[in-house]
């Protein structure tokens, strides 16, 4: 027999159901047993009368809540049932798997264990319909975000994770056994889809794993995220990638909001406002005059950064006065820039660079970049960084390669950022952190 999902259980009302799923709660009564079953299309009783068949209900009565279990039944209508006004009446049951006792918690209790016990047991925490939105929205968001870009012909790009120079900076690599050399994790597919654009490819994507060996515990810090990059040929400035990006954004806002708009404000209590485009946009200089009229002190040793606290508050500003959950910071000085960042001008202190702020949250870095080999040459010296490791990405300049500029975006932050949750622990399938390496 073919398995039936829950949601389709009243499209077969009279006939015998195979139904696969989790027994979510077991009523042990007198003369009835009620199973309610879940499936990842919802929750359905199954009633046993025992009289029927005194062996079975004995099995039953031993089956823990959480087993994997196969029931088949007639489908019968019973309006005073509450779970969608029918219910099972069970024929055969088969545990699939029987779950131990005690669970190491409830996922449809009350109170949550710790955040971190529930991350030993992430498959449990999963079991929550919270997270089974939650990763949904996230598959239509990536789904959604393909859309924009296969309507605009671009690429998808799938670069090597193991590379063998740091893109970003020396700091925060992870390095590992090659052979007889060494190797890095990628930290973004930055020099790679520069390398598409050296390709003639021309609008790249690519949605991946970045590494960062980042030893900080914060609530938006990860050493293993899912990084979502973008590239485009023939641009003008920085302000092209933004206006790329904001529409992208409101494509994919739109898209989350027809289809799960409804269950993400019951789950999550959140109304989706859809951005307005275009994003205000502040530069740098601007922000921190606006921060320091609002009694906002960057700490000093950030020497042109924003901190956490400085993203909230210039967030706030951008709030009270364009009533906006997103906010470009650009022009940002090239001190606190990657050495591949283009300068406004030529001799310019300042980059062809922006930030994107969602509700306080850095969700994107974004430039243009130096195509030009040997500004770039001159840039990555004035960083100090050595010229003979990264020669092969400079070579990608040599030969005919189009202005062009992109950014990389943080798809568990978006998700943090979409769902209103406070901590990224929250917003991705598997946290990888300094002291988590399992599950
Ligand atoms: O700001 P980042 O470091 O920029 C780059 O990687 C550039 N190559 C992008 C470009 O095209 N210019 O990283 C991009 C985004 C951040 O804005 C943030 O959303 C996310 O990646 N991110 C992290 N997410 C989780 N944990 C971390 N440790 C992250 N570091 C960056
Ligand atoms: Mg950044």
């Amino acid at each position: 027999m073919e398995r039936t999902c829950i949601s389709d259980l009243r499209e077969n009302i009279g006939k015998t159901v195979k139904l696969e799923g989790w027994l979510q709660t077991l009523r042990d009564q007198k003369k009835m047993q009620f199973l309610i079953l879940r499936d990842p299309t919802g929750l359905a009783q199954v009633a046993h009368f025992k009289g029927n068949d005194e062996d079975l209900a004995a099995k039953i009565s031993m089956i823990n809540v959480e087993s994997a279990v196969v029931v088949t039944g007639k489908v019968v209508d019973n309006p005073v049932v509450k779970l969608g006004g029918l219910e099972v009446q069970l024929e055969t049951l088969t545990v699939d798997n029987l779950a131990e006792s005690p669970l190491p918690f409830d996922p449809f209790g009350e109170t949550l264990p710790t955040l971190d016990y529930r991350l030993d047991w992430r498959y449990m925490d999963l079991r929550r319909p919270f997270n089974a939105l939650l990763f949904k929205v996230e598959t239509l968001v990536e789904q959604a975000m393909r859309e924009y870009w296969t309507q605009q012909n671009f690429i998808e790009m799938h670069s090597p994770k193991l590379v063998g120079a740091p893109s970003e900076s020396g700091a925060e690599l992870f390095t590992l056994d090659y052979f007889e050399r060494t190797a890095y994790l990628a930290q973004s597919p930055q020099f790679y889809k520069q390398m598409a654009m050296a390709a003639g490819f021309e609008r790249v994507f690519e949605i991946g794993p970045v590494f960062r060996a980042d030893p900080s515990f914060t609530a938006r810090h990860m050493t293993e995220f899912t990084g979502v990059d973008v590239e485009i040929s023939w641009i003008s400035s920085h302000e092209d990638v933004m206006e790329f990006q904001e529409r992208w954004l409101q494509y994919v806002y739109q898209r989350v909001k027809d289809v799960y708009g409804d269950e993400i404000k019951q789950v999550f209590g959140v109304d989706l406002v859809v951005p307005e485009v275009p994003f205000p946009r502040i530069p740098m200089a601007d922000a921190v005059k606006i921060l320091k009229e609002r009694g906002y002190s960057l700490p000093a040793d950030k020497k042109g950064d924003l901190d956490p606290g400085g993203e909230r508050e210039i967030a706030a500003y951008a709030k009270e006065k364009y009533n906006h959950d997103f906010v470009y910071l650009t022009d940002w000085p090239a001190t606190v820039r990657p050495f591949y960042h283009m300068r406004l001008e030529p001799g310019s202190p300042l980059t062809r660079s922006y930030d994107l702020i969602a509700s306080g949250l850095e969700i994107t870095t974004g430039a243009q970049r130096e195509h030009r080999a040997d500004v770039l040459a001159k840039q990555a010296i004035e960083k100090g960084l050595h010229l003979e490791p990264i020669q092969f990405y400079i070579d990608f300049f040599r030969y005919g390669c189009p202005n062009h500029g992109g950014f990389g975006l943080g798809l568990a932050r978006l998700m943090m950022v979409m769902l209103n949750l406070t901590n990224i622990r929250e917003s991705v399938y598997i946290f990888r952190g300094p002291t988590r390496l399992n599950p």
